[in-house]
């Protein structure tokens, strides 16, 4: 089989992901700044369909109304002559040292009010650009201290400056969703909207909720301890799955960002399979940050392993899923039969009340001794990830 992404796989990137310098904590920068344009050509090349951006990816903080313009159009030429699109874009909140005790939740109003500006202004790029979603990742919402923040007020907050925006787009007349990126913590040490969970519930309370949903990232569930297929399932069950980042992290610890697949790949086979059988039709964009011990040639080829990941898996989780024998074990773990609906159409709760088949006759102690095979059926899908067919 030959890996080969094309437009159709919808594959995206953000600029910040391949642009990432490896500034961490202990070190300072090991790669040289990319120029956005040079990223567009490159991701072009490997197969790429779409790139994102923050504001200050594209045009550095602080540059007057020319340069930013100057800015704008090379990006655009890139674009043009690559046919890359820009599906989604978002706002650096998190980055100034105005930020530092968060943005749309910051206790100061004055911060408050600069951030939803920075949003509106670049929420107008990406709408220029033609993007259909926005996210907003609150990467400084939160605290380190609970002595130093009302939640209370700070979600009443988070909720206003949500508002605010849809309300904007609204009033624009703009194409654009929003999608919520939950994380738990990192950079601070408690974030708000900690998971999937806690955004969709919060997203319930909005004025325009219908146009808000998600941008779950992979590690970022896995950093909360959390499954991140049952998650995104959710999502999808909600009609909330907006936009996805996709990476690797290995279990609750800093957020690793590692190439798709490279962390738990049993996860990322049954995430491939959901997204390609529940029908998210959205970007498939790799949120990951090209290892620091990499130099340009392993940046490409790092961008180039996201979507070859994913092509392979799509591919296993394709033969599974036909599989014959895999077929006979769903059915003998009766997966299909969930589908049913508990009542029967019309039937009323007193009418169950009624059905002596249902408890009195029922016996427990003989249903209770139905194996469901999930260990063969569980055993199918890890050997079909290995890319074994039993001959
Ligand atoms: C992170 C986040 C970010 C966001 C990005 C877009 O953990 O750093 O995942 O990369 O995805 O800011 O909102
Ligand atoms: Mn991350
Ligand atoms: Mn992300």
């Amino acid at each position: 089989m030959v890996v080969q992404p094309t437009r159709e796989d919808k594959f995206s990137f953000g600029l910040w992901t391949v642009g990432w310098r490896a500034v961490d904590p202990f070190g300072s920068a090991t790669r040289a700044p990319l120029d956005p344009a040079e990223a567009v050509h490159k991701l072009a090349g490997l197969g790429a369909w779409g790139i994102t951006f923050h504001d200050d990816d594209l045009i550095p903080f602080g540059s007057d109304d020319a340069s930013r313009e100057q800015h704008i159009k090379r990006f655009r030429t890139a674009l043009d002559e690559t046919g890359l699109v820009v599906p989604m874009a978002t706002t650096n909140l998190f980055g100034h040292p105005v930020f530092k005790e968060g943005a749309l939740t910051n206790n100061d109003r004055d911060i408050r009010r600069y951030a939803l500006r920075k949003i509106m202004r670049n929420v107008d790029l990406a709408a220029e650009l033609g993007a259909s979603t926005y996210v907003l990742w609150g990467g400084r919402e939160g605290s380190e201290t609970d002595a130093g923040k009302d939640v209370r007020a700070a979600l009443d907050r988070y909720r206003e400056g949500i508002d605010t925006v849809a309300q904007y787009v609204l009033d624009q007349g703009y194409d654009l969703r929003l999608a919520l990126e939950p994380k738990p913590n990192e950079p601070r040490g408690d974030i708000f909207l900690p998971t999937v969970g806690h955004a969709l519930a919060f997203i319930a309370t909005l004025e325009h909720h219908e146009m808000v949903g998600l941008n779950p990232e992979v590690g970022h569930e896995q950093m909360a301890g959390l499954n991140v297929v049952h998650g995104i399932g959710q999502a999808l069950w909600q009609g909330k799955l907006f936009h996805i980042d996709l990476n690797g992290q290995r279990g609750p610890r800093y957020d690793q960002d590692l190439i798709f697949g490279h962390g738990d790949v049993l996860s990322s086979f049954f995430l491939v399979d959901l997204l390609e059988n529940g029908g998210y039709e959205g970007p498939r964009h790799f949120d990951y940050k090209p290892l620091r011990t990499e130099d340009f040639d392993g940046v490409w080829a790092s961008a180039a392993a996201n979507m070859r990941s994913y092509l392979l898996l799509r591919e296993r989780a394709r033969a599974f899923r036909a599989d014959p024998r895999v077929q006979e074990a769903l059915a003998a773990a009766r997966v299909p039969a969930l589908a049913e609906p508990t009542l029967a159409e019309g039937e009323r709760p007193a009418d169950l009340k009624a059905d002596r088949s249902a408890f009195e006759e029922f016996d427990p102690d003989a249903a209770a001794e139905r194996g469901y095979g999930l260990a063969h059926l569980s055993q199918l899908a890890f050997e079909h990830l290995l890319g074994h067919q039993e001959s």
